[in-house]
């Protein structure tokens, strides 16, 4: 079986190419041109993730680079080049996009929208009809605050938050008409927030509760806060617009690939195929803003709506609209086909403060909890 991965050198895409790699001798990797040595990223990820010698050694045997641009009709390869490509396929992953929270729209819609359009002429143009498997967010549910999320759901009723999630919204959508005009079947898979445990490593991409984290450290630097703690010992207050029994879905993201990769073994239905790729338990809203008084010396209180007399640093840390109104995010997403497909999870990883502390700043070694004994009168 002959598959292709876009995104590879991406914070999930990573987890997958390895996932693949369990199940397929080899793969072909549409990197970004634009980016770099893709292989020597993924080889790094593999050394920090301590992946297997073996595995390392056969890297450049097992995959095959293919630099594009999936902003770029063809991909920004020769009409020769994308027919050869496309006939030599079975299958497509698709897990290249940006996650840019605070994004303008066109820009996202360039390589969101148009990169999954140029995904879909490439399955069109292949001979052997590829199933394509297109990683969507959970986030298309968009600006709805409550209530649960189904899987066969996609609608715009209620907005959206960023412009991020409507340029996912519009993928899945091309998506959906891509597969009734075609006859072809095609597998989303809808991962909800994907964190991680791993400490952060400048050679490997970030994620989003690390740009969280920037927001908070920016936020404090811009108002003069940053050292305010040493300075007195009352910690500057941030109202937060949130709601107080709200909550997240995070899941840590080798589980997301673990599990799209067994999805994918399930013969497809022959339509669009959606499946929520979540946590069985949702982190509340109280533990993130613990995580930020952890981070950053501050207090978070949350408030039903924006005061009026907002101060710099709540002004600052508003500034950031991509993540603020999850903070008052009380939905729920149904993964019923999910379970039906795989069952229940075999293991539940817990995502609480300490994982995703872990994943943000690297560990420092906790003081000690008794004097050591020589110190001692
Ligand atoms: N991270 C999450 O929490 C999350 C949650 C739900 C859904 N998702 C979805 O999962 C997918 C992967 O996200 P991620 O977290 O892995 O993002 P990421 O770490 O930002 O990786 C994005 C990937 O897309 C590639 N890419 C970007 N622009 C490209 C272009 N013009 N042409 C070709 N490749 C391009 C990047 O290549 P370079 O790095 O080499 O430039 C990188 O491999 C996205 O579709 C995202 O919407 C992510």
């Amino acid at each position: 079986m002959s598959i292709a991965l876009t995104g590879a050198t991406g914070f999930l895409g990573l987890r997958l190419l390895r996932s693949l790699l369990e199940r397929h001798g080899s793969l072909t990797l549409l990197t970004h041109a634009a980016s770099g040595d893709a292989l020597a990223r993924i080889t790094r990820f593999l050394e920090v993730t301590g992946a297997p010698e073996r595995l390392i050694a056969e890297l450049p045997t097992r995959v095959r680079v293919v630099p594009t641009d999936l902003s770029r009709p063809r991909m920004g390869l020769t009409a020769a080049r994308f027919g050869e490509l496309a006939n030599a396929l079975d299958a497509i992953w698709h897990s290249a996009g940006s996650i840019n929270l605070e994004g303008d729209l066109a820009s996202l819609r360039r390589v969101n929208v148009e990169g999954t359009r140029t995904v879909l002429e490439l399955a069109a143009a292949g001979t052997r009809r590829p199933v394509i498997h297109h990683v969507s967010t959970a986030f298309v549910a968009g600006a709805r605050r409550e209530g649960v999320v189904y899987e066969d759901e996609l609608d715009d009723t209620h907005g959206f938050e960023n412009a991020y999630e409507q340029s996912k919204y519009e993928a899945e959508t091309l998506v959906h008409a891509w597969s009734r005009t075609h006859r072809r079947p095609v597998v989303v898979l809808r991962p909800s927030i994907l964190v991680t445990n791993l400490p952060p490593d400048p050679d490997l991409p970030r994620h989003p509760l690390q740009v969280m984290d920037q927001l908070v450290r920016d936020a404090l630097r811009a108002t003069g806060l940053a050292d305010a703690h040493r300075a007195r010992p009352d910690l500057p207050v941030a109202r937060l617009v949130g709601r107080r029994y709200g909550h997240l879905n995070m899941l840590p993201v080798e589980d997301a690939a673990r599990q799209m990769v067994r999805l994918a073994e399930r013969e497809p239905s022959g339509r669009v195929d959606t499946y929520h790729i979540v946590h069985e338990h949702d982190v509340p809203v109280v533990a993130v803003t613990e995580l930020m008084e952890r981070l950053a010396p501050l207090r978070t209180r949350l408030v039903e709506k924006r005061p009026d007399d907002v101060s710099a640093l709540e002004a600052a840390m508003d500034f950031y609209p991509g993540i603020t109104p999850y903070l008052s995010h009380l939905r729920r997403y149904d993964s019923t086909r999910v379970r039906t497909v795989l069952g229940a999870p075999r293991t539940v990883t817990r995502v609480d403060v300490d994982y995703l502390l872990s994943g943000i700043r690297p560990t420092r070694p906790a003081p000690p909890a008794v004097a050591p004994a020589e110190a001692r009168p």
